[in-house]
């Protein structure tokens, strides 16, 4: 959990509102016109400097900051504030070429060429070395700059270099195991060496899994996704400390990537790195996006434990780096930030503040468009502005809890998705999100949560694909349940413990006794397989041939088809006051709803919302307010939960108090 420090400011409460602001790409005179418009459009904050390295350390120790100086005044002078990046994202072409030891590699032995960005190696101590100088001058440079409200460390980390298998990358790997398991013995044992002759003797045989002739050891791949999770947290805290022992006063923060399938970096694990959780967001193409952001939402307020956090980026309209990038809809730039706000997002910030001439990027949309001020889209921006200031009452307040929870694991995520499965295609986040679909088109508040959190206050807890089920994990469920909690969990639950090895006796191991029923054998469908379910569902993906173990246990489904015909599909066993459900198939957001609904009903979990607005608007609460967010692309007559706000325009929020 992060600690509670927010922005370094005085002042009344407001959410902050503003952009990456890269001042060193435009002549000086560009930027008097970008404060005048910043001013016009309310921002509050821009985060500056964040690939500026060969601009402030043009030579190899001689640093230039007049510009920066100059930059920090004059946003002051605008009242301003500034998130100050260390500038450490992207090495400068001198570091590079003087020393080409910091370019990370990628599993089958190419080094990662300059010309990009982010191309150093997280374990590099000659990086490092480097980087931690120009974060040391910096922070002595700005300590005392009234603009600095916050430090940006880097940017994005492990964005495009967390996997490295470099020399250096070797070394520490063989470092992290040997704290992990402090012996070769327990190493062996956790990564099953028995198997294809993979025995160590000592830890200089230990490689990253570069590029193997087959599936390298799983153990091996495991650690490995840790590690490298790990190795960034520790750059991460290398920085910060830097900055902390300089500027003490001064909250450090860094953006996160909680979004789409970005899997790489354990983030529950993080948040008690920083002084406050950011994150990064942009919408994908495909389906449900808009629903996909409020998930990915919902999940980085409780990685930050409920309290407010810092959305540095997402972005006014259009991307550049999908295959087609579709600009936003009359709407949606507003309608996206909101919902960042309603999952307790304290500021709305935007990669970047004026859209580039040159550059990759040139085609990204920003707040001050190529068109220039003369544009719908700033427009647009200046709307969301005054929007902003006058929800400035929300600031600082804590989302209500849900009654619901989905529960959400990195490990089970790395291990579940492993090679030498069961299927290749089995996908954590989808299966996730589908049951997070299925809350909202029931209209029942659900929340996100890391798998640490105290799980006791959630009536109906879901578990999907909790694929590793350590022992202790085990007894927290059962407890849960024992004490009058729901648990609902799905296939490929409860197989493994912490190494990835098998619990025996039959399938879930680990959970088979909470939910009173037996697997022998997984059976998986192949792409066009289908299993018809007798309340009318269909699965797609996985099925089991369940057995039940336990007198109690309810069968709420049974297949009708296909190999496994005749067998539970969907079970619940009362237990206590509570119970626990195993869902054996892959249904789908529409066959979650009707499954959903069902569950929530017999654990007395009911939506907020009246009949006629289930589905059709998303409505959260946080502080006193209401947030009512229209799913649709057409106006919806809210008047059942708000006379004083009859129709809910297309893609629009209303804010009730
Ligand atoms: C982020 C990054 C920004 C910008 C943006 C474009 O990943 O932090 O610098 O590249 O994406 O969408």
């Amino acid at each position: 959990m992060s600690s509670t420090r927010w922005l370094r400011r005085s002042g009344p409460p407001r959410l902050e509102f503003g952009a990456d602001y890269n001042p060193d790409q435009w002549p000086r005179e560009v930027w008097d016109d970008d404060v005048r418009h910043m001013r016009e459009a309310g921002v509050t904050i821009v985060s500056l400097a964040i690939f500026s390295w060969a601009r402030i350390e043009p030579a190899d120790g001689e640093f230039d900051f007049a510009w920066l100086d100059d930059a920090m005044d004059l946003l002051h002078a605008n009242g301003i504030l500034v998130d100050l990046a260390t500038a450490t994202a992207s090495p400068p072409p001198w570091l590079a070429a003087a020393h080409p030891e910091i370019l990370p590699v990628d599993r089958v032995g190419n080094t990662i060429s300059p010309g990009g960005r982010q191309h150093w190696r997280p374990t590099s101590p000659v990086f490092r070395r480097y980087a931690l100088r120009l974060v040391r001058a910096l922070a002595e440079r700005y300590r005392d700059h009234p603009a600095l409200a916050a430090w940006h460390v880097n940017n994005e980390l492990g964005c495009h270099n967390v996997h490295d298998y470099s020399d250096d990358a070797a070394r520490a790997f063989r470092s992290w195991l040997r704290i992990r398991y402090e012996t070769i013995e327990a190493l062996n044992d956790a990564w099953a060496t028995a198997f294809w002759s993979q025995r160590y003797t000592s830890w200089a045989e230990i490689l990253p899994p570069r590029l193997a002739a087959t599936f390298p050891n799983p153990g091996q791949q495991l650690d490995f996704k840790r590690f490298s999770s790990d190795a960034l947290k520790d750059y991460l805290i290398a920085e910060r400390d830097v900055l902390r022992e300089i500027t003490p006063e001064v909250p450090v923060t860094t953006n996160f990537m909680v979004m789409g399938e970005q899997s790489s970096m354990n983030y529950a694990d993080w948040a008690a790195e920083v002084d406050f959780v950011a994150n990064d967001h942009y919408r994908q193409r495909g389906v449900r996006s808009a629903d996909e952001l409020s998930f990915s939402a919902n999940l980085t307020g409780n990685i930050a434990g409920g309290r407010p956090w810092f959305l540095m980026e997402h972005s006014t309209s259009a991307v550049n780096w999908q295959p087609v990038n579709l600009p936003k809809r009359p709407g949606e730039l507003e309608r996206d930030s909101l919902l960042h706000v309603a999952h307790g997002a304290d500021a709305v910030c935007f990669f970047q503040w004026r859209q580039s001439r040159g550059g990759a990027e040139k085609y990204h949309s920003a707040m001050l468009p190529h068109a220039g001020p003369d544009s719908d889209l700033f427009r647009s921006v200046v709307a969301l502005g005054s929007r902003l200031h006058e929800l400035a009452p929300l600031a600082g307040t804590p989302r209500t809890r849900a009654r619901a929870a989905i529960v959400f694991d990195w490990q089970s995520w790395w291990v579940a998705e492993l090679d030498s499965h069961p299927t290749n295609r089995l996908r954590y986040r989808r299966e996730a999100f589908d049951w997070y679909l299925a809350f909202l088109d029931l209209g029942i508040r659900a929340d996100v949560v890391p798998l640490d959190t105290d799980l006791s206050g959630y009536e109906l807890v879901i578990a999907p694909i909790l694929h590793v089920v350590p022992a202790a994990l085990t007894t927290r469920l059962t407890t849960y349940v024992d004490s009058g909690g729901h648990l609902v969990t799905t296939y490929f639950s409860g197989i493994v413990d912490e190494n990835d090895h098998v619990w025996l006796g039959g399938y879930p191991g680990a959970l088979r006794d909470l939910l009173g029923i037996r697997i022998e054998e997984f059976a998986p469908l192949p792409d066009d397989g289908r299993a018809e379910l007798d309340n009318g569902l269909t699965g797609s993906l996985w099925t089991d041939r369940i057995d039940l173990t336990a007198t109690d246990v309810e069968v709420l489904a049974t297949y009708k088809s296909g190999d496994v015909a005749g067998r539970p599909a969907v079970t619940r066993r009362p237990v206590g006051a509570g119970s626990a459900s195993y869902v054996s198939t892959r249904l789908g957001p529409e066959g979650l709803r009707v499954l959903l609904a069902d569950l929530a009903a017999r654990a007395g979990v009911t939506s907020d919302l009246p009949d006629d607005l289930r589905g059709r608007v998303e409505l959260t609460r946080r502080g006193g307010f209401q947030f009512v967010i229209n799913r649709t692309d057409e106006p919806v007559d809210i008047s059942t939960l708000s006379p004083a706000h009859p129709v809910l325009a297309a893609r629009g929020v209303a804010v009730l108090s």
